[in-house]
């Protein structure tokens, strides 16, 4: 590919042209990655097999992790699966266009690459106008994981989405930082109960007073169901370990002994001040509030790796709302055994 074609856009009013040239990208065939409210996404026509290879192509993704399918309108659920139910439209019609993911069993109209072979499809409606624009623009439901290379935390900004995939994708509309910056929730539907592949920022408890009781799908069988959340992911290069919120002396323990072997450390924390002058590491203040720790944290993690940093030492945060949600990301980005 030649280069990538950069079009910056209004997050609230882009520009109709931009959206028009990129919407031909798609219906082409090609790559175009665009901002939503939780991550930026990498697209292509979810109709169109050849084009939805590219993605995995692009992103170095293992061919047996699904993709979620982004759509503008109710209407186009009826392409993506035979005769939706009472209960997908209920949560459609409370939370979309929002950070929900439904997966749903598919209609025989969706190629098997982006379902990795599997019957079921995961579908979301973003709630992001230029995301709204480009998929109706292009007239087809599209395709579109987390536009980062396999395991790198997600792009939350233009910037980190050609960082990674700069030169291997068409075009980027470039919209400026996202509002949430954690991918959607994830809901299996076609299992009874319903469960949380995926923690997001809908919760629990907003799924629970539409549907009922839910699993939170955390044990084994949850895993298998959503091949994605087997794989690494949402890494630094640096390793990262994760530590209980109030153990200061375990983290400068633990940032000591790194740092003696000449490792350079970072210590994530919303509280910088119980750090101050009693460490040499590198100590990063999050914000205290929980809405605005996840719109920072993946920017955070990939600051970390642009200062070389080796050991990242992060103080977990309270698990409600999304801070459940925080706390997965982290979880994996510290399993990885580096
Ligand atoms: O917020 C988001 O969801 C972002 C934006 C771009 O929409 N997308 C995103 O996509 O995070 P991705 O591919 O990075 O993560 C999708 C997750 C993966 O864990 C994948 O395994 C799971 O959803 N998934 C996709 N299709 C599935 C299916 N049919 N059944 C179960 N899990 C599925
Ligand atoms: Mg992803």
């Amino acid at each position: 590919m030649a280069g990538t074609i950069v079009l910056a856009v209004d997050p609230l009013n882009p520009d109709i042209k931009s959206i028009r040239r990129a919407a031909e990208v798609i219906k082409e065939g090609g790559l175009v990655a665009f901002p939503t409210e939780t991550v930026y996404g990498l697209g292509a026509n979810a109709l169109d097999a050849e084009a939805v290879r590219k993605i995995f192509v692009a992103k170095g993704r293992p061919l047996d992790n699904p993709i979620i399918v982004h759509i503008a309108s109710v209407d186009q659920l009826d392409i993506l699966t035979d005769r939706p139910e009472a209960a997908t439209l209920r949560l459609a019609e409370r939370f979309w266009p929002g950070p929900l993911t439904i997966v749903l069993r598919k209609s025989s109209r969706v190629p098997e690459v982006v379902t990795a072979g599997g019957d079921t499809v995961a579908i979301r409606m973003p709630d992001h106008r230029v995301a709204a624009s480009l998929i109706r623009e292009s007239g087809v439901p599209v395709a579109a994981p987390s536009a980062n290379v396999s395991e790198r935390p997600s792009g939350t900004t233009g910037v980190h989405v050609l960082e990674d995939l700069g030169g291997k994708i068409d075009l980027v509309l470039d919209a400026g930082m996202v509002r949430i910056g954690v991918e959607s929730t994830v809901l299996d539907l076609s299992v009874e109960p319903p469960a949380i592949l995926r923690p997001g920022a809908v919760g629990l408890e907003d799924l629970e007073a539409v549907l009922g009781k839910i699993d939170m799908g955390s044990r084994g069988e949850g895993l298998a169901r959503s091949p994605g959340v087997r794989h690494r992911h949402y890494s630094p290069r640096a390793s990262l370990i994760l530590v209980e919120a109030s153990q200061d002396a375990v983290v400068l323990e633990l940032a000591r002994q790194r740092m003696k072997s000449g490792d350079k450390v970072a210590i994530l924390t919303q509280i910088p001040s119980s750090y101050e002058s009693r460490t040499q590491a590198n100590i990063v203040a999050m914000p205290a509030g929980l809405d605005d720790y996840a719109r920072q944290m993946f920017a955070v993690l990939r600051e970390m790796d642009a200062k070389a940093v080796d050991v990242i030492i992060v103080e977990g945060v309270e698990e409600r709302g999304i801070g459940r949600a925080i706390m997965d990301r982290l979880k994996r980005a510290s399993s990885s055994g580096k």
